[in-house]
């Protein structure tokens, strides 16, 4: 397998952390992949909190419901990520949408998270993408402005334990020939 599909496939949402930082020019690596992901017209809306004050960490883990799986581990990652995108400029054109589709911002950040994602493991770090939470509460803890959304929480540490890989659908089930 090549490495970049050992690390495609070996990636696993990560929900417990060790208690233990990690170095700096990892944290700017994660960045950097974020950075060099593709954007609708190279447009970058994203913006990124990076959260490392322990209760800063436990406030925002508030905005999770207490059934959300990735909550209990949040707050021992070293570093969280909130991931923001500006309003109205991925898939827009002088003002105006450019497709029926509207705003390209959740494409965009889709694909800086998996950036960023698969960075962190290919430098031994997990991660889980937390979408499922109260957006205003989060936003508010952060201070992210009007005009920008924030659209998920990636904690970012040391594996504390390692989770089974879910099932997948089968190629087959979800690849359309010619038609759909
Ligand atoms: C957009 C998005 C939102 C997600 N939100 C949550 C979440 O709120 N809590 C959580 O524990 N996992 C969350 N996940 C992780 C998924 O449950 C996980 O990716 C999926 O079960 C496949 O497992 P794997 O990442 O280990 O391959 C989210 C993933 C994505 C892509």
């Amino acid at each position: 397998m090549s490495d970049l599909m050992s690390i495609i496939k070996g990636r696993r949402s990560i929900r417990r952390f060790e208690n233990r930082p990690i170095p700096e020019k990892d944290l700017q690596q994660i960045l950097e992949a974020v950075q060099w992901s593709p954007s609708w017209a190279n447009t970058q809306c994203w913006e990124i909190v990076v959260v490392k004050n322990r209760e800063m960490k436990e406030r925002v883990n508030e905005a999770l419901s207490s059934t959300n799986p990735a909550r209990k581990g949040l707050p021992d990652a070293p570093v969280v990520l909130a991931l923001c995108g500006k309003v109205g400029s991925s898939g827009y054109y002088k003002g105006e949408a450019s497709t029926k589709l509207g705003d390209w911002l959740m494409f965009d950040l889709g694909l800086a998270a998996q950036s960023l994602c698969l960075a962190a493991h290919s430098l031994g770090l997990g991660t889980v993408i937390v979408g499922s939470l109260d957006h205003d509460k989060a936003k508010e803890v952060l201070g992210v402005g009007e005009g920008y959304q924030l659209v998920a929480l990636i904690p970012v540490g040391y594996p504390a334990k390692d989770s089974a890989a879910p099932k997948r659908r089968e190629i087959a089930e979800f690849t359309h020939y010619e038609k759909f």
